[in-house]
């Protein structure tokens, strides 16, 4: 089958396409026909391994798994002898961050992993960018425990994680104030969100208002900066660990204190995520948000665009 394989850490340019052996699916896995993936920043975080502490997952020295490829798309082709709950021909989608495969033309899955069902009446290149953005913003969302009228301001709204936690905040009947570049303006506003701030003409971190929730979708803020935003008791959460990885040590440190201002949760990606977006996705709340297309021939390319930090929502591969 045809795949796009890295066998060394390093950037967009050590993909590329091969033909490489199908894999078999043991007695609890699936195997699927991928017809759509995405590129995001968990595949570029992984592939340039520019957080060391990324290796202890993929690989120290190189590559464990060399096919790329969380989110997938597809249609099941064969079923392993103890799965239950999936048949040949179901159509699934998903998001695979630790084990990756779906840079391929087949990939297996475990059937209790992160994958559901696709909802009726959408396209796999509709559902292959729902797995990463939505479950990331969902796993910070729950972790702050989000109620009806809170006040949230989300930074980074247009990106693949922003762009989901604007609409799933929505969903929860919270009030967003969101914050992107001119050029997304419209389409935040489209998403949902209440207040929009273009942070190319006024500096969000100066705005008189207060948040229950800070969520910096983007990783460029700071927790100092932030800080004069927040309610008494409100909490402030990056995607990035930030200058000498401080994120992560001010909510150990705040929770410590018992405060916890800083939170900093690991992601928790599993099957009840996957089928809370789909229900969702049928619902209406939510769409992925999709930027460009490219071929599976093409994953050089969408690669470097990821990696420019300025799409907006998700990059989808067709892979037929
Ligand atoms: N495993 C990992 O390491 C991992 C996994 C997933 C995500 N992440 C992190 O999560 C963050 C978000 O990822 P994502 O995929 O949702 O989005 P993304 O692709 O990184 O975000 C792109 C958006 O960020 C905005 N942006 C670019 N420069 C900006 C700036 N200086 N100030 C404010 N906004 C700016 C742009 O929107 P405008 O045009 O509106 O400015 C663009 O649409 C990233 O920091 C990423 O590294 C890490």
């Amino acid at each position: 089958m045809k795949a796009a394989v890295y066998t060394k850490y390093g950037p967009p340019e050590v993909l590329h396409i091969k033909e490489v052996e199908e894999p078999t699916p043991h007695n609890n896995e699936v195997l699927i026909r991928i017809y759509a993936t995405t590129v995001n920043r968990t595949d570029t975080g992984f592939r340039s391994a520019r957080y060391f502490v990324s290796r202890f997952f993929t690989g120290l020295i190189k590559p464990k798994r060399p096919v790329a490829g969380s989110e997938f798309a597809g249609k099941i082709v064969e079923v392993g002898i103890d799965v239950k709950d999936f048949k040949v021909g179901d159509k699934v989608f998903g998001f695979e961050d630790v084990r990756s495969g779906a840079h391929a033309e087949y990939m297996t899955v475990a059937a209790d992993g992160s994958m559901a069902k696709m909802p009726e009446g959408f396209s796999y290149q509709v559902m292959a960018p729902a797995g990463e953005g939505a479950t990331y913003a969902l796993s910070v969302i729950t972790a702050v425990g989000i109620q009806k009228g809170q006040k949230v301001l989300v930074y980074g709204a247009s990106g693949a994680i922003g762009s989901a936690a604007i609409q799933i905040l929505k969903h929860l009947k919270a009030e967003v104030t969101a914050v992107c570049g001119t050029k997304n303006l419209k389409l935040i506003k489209l998403l949902g969100a209440d207040k929009v701030i273009d942070y190319q003409k006024e500096d969000f971190t100066k705005v008189d208002e207060t948040f229950d929730f800070v969520f910096d979708a983007v990783g460029k803020s700071s927790y100092g900066a932030c800080k004069k935003l927040l309610t008494p008791a409100g909490k402030y959460y990056s995607t990035e660990l930030g200058s000498y990885g401080q994120n992560p040590l001010l909510a150990v440190w705040f929770a410590l204190t018992g405060s916890r201002k800083v939170i900093f949760p690991i992601p928790k990606i599993n099957k009840e995520k996957m089928e809370y977006i789909k229900r969702l996705i049928e619902s209406g709340a939510y769409k992925p948000v999709i930027d460009r297309t490219y071929s599976l021939n093409e994953i050089v390319e969408a690669t470097r665009y990821v990696e420019s930090g300025q799409k907006t929502g998700n990059v989808v591969i067709k892979v037929v």
